[in-house]
């Protein structure tokens, strides 16, 4: 149709473009553990140096690209301020919050443990792991709780190093319901796999194949809902009942 034609070259342009423009990090540029942040860099809405960010520039950037309330901008903030090593700090730099075992934790989606090695950017034989559990092309509670799963599980197989702390696990379970909440729908706590695919691998918002800023505004309670369902659907198969008439091992 016509009108695509005269179209496509304005958006590609950025003329009256709705969104900031997708540019790769620079070598000079700091990003770090956090996929989301790294993509609001890579697309202006935070600093593309990843450096000093204020509490204003993480609320607005989190309402702007994502509609996170300006509450929920401000709590997430906190983490932000409280990674920086300088006491009482107001900003934050992106790789602030590589710090192991602050918030950073091990059996993350896409990061290999630190035990192993570089532990803060995109690993894709650790989020090929992930994805072997994304078993559907819409990811849902119960995907996303297995997956979660099998990353601590393995890493507590596999790392001698591997914890987990109180504020390391609710990390964990809060990032699994973000990519349903967030980046998926708040409602029905789904989210296209290739929409996750498309963020972590590209550090990239995915609108170019079909992904919109959600129209309602997110609250933190809207992400906790999805977090206490994630943790419901965790769980082993637990042992049977005790049933003498299959006895085997007496
Ligand atoms: C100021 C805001 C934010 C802060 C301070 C923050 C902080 C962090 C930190 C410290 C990690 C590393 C945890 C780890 O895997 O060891 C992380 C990972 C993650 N963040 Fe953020 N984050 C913020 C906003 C967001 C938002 C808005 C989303 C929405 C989708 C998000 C999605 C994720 C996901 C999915 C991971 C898991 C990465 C993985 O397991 O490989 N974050 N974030
Ligand atoms: C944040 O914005 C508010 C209102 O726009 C302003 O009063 C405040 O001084 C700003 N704070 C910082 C740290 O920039
Ligand atoms: C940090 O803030 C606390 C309380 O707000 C204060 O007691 C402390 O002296 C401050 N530390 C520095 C290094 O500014
Ligand atoms: C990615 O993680 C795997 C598993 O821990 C590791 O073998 C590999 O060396 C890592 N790749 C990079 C580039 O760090
Ligand atoms: C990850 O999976 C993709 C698709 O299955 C495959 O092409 C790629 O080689 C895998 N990469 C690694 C590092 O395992
Ligand atoms: C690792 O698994 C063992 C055996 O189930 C368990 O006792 C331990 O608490 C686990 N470690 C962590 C950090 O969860
Ligand atoms: C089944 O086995 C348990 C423990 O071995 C025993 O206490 C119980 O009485 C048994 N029940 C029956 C119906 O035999």
């Amino acid at each position: 149709m016509k009108f695509t034609g005269f179209l496509f070259p304005a958006v590609v342009l950025g003329a009256a473009c709705p969104y900031g423009t997708f540019k790769p990090e620079d070598p000079t540029d700091t990003r770090g553990v956090c996929p989301m942040l790294n993509a609001l860099s890579n697309h202006g809405f935070l600093p593309r140096n990843g450096r000093n960010i204020n509490e204003n520039q993480t609320v607005n950037a989190l309402n702007e690209a994502l509609n996170l309330d300006h509450d929920f901008g401000r709590f997430l903030f906190t983490a932000g301020r409280l990674s920086n090593p300088k006491p009482n700090a107001t900003t934050f730099d992106l790789d602030h919050l590589d710090r192991h075992n602050l918030f950073e934790h091990d059996g993350s989606l896409s990061r290999q443990d630190a035990h192993f090695g570089q532990w803060s950017r995109f690993n894709q034989t650790v989020w090929n792991w992930t994805m072997q559990y994304y078993t559907g092309d819409v990811l849902d509670v119960q995907m996303v709780a297995n997956s979660r799963a099998q990353r601590h599980m393995r890493s507590n197989l596999t790392d001698p190093a591997y914890s987990l702390s109180e504020v390391g696990y609710q990390f964990s379970v809060a990032e699994n319901a973000a990519i349903l909440s967030i980046l998926g729908d708040k409602v029905t706590q789904t989210c296209p796999k290739k929409f996750a695919d498309f963020l972590f691998t590209r550090e990239e918002l995915p609108y170019s194949i079909g992904w919109k800023k959600p129209d309602v505004p997110i609250s933190l309670t809207d992400l906790l809902r999805t977090y206490h369902d994630i943790e419901q659907a965790t769980a082993f198969p637990p042992r049977p009942a005790h049933d003498n008439s299959t006895e085997i091992f007496n």
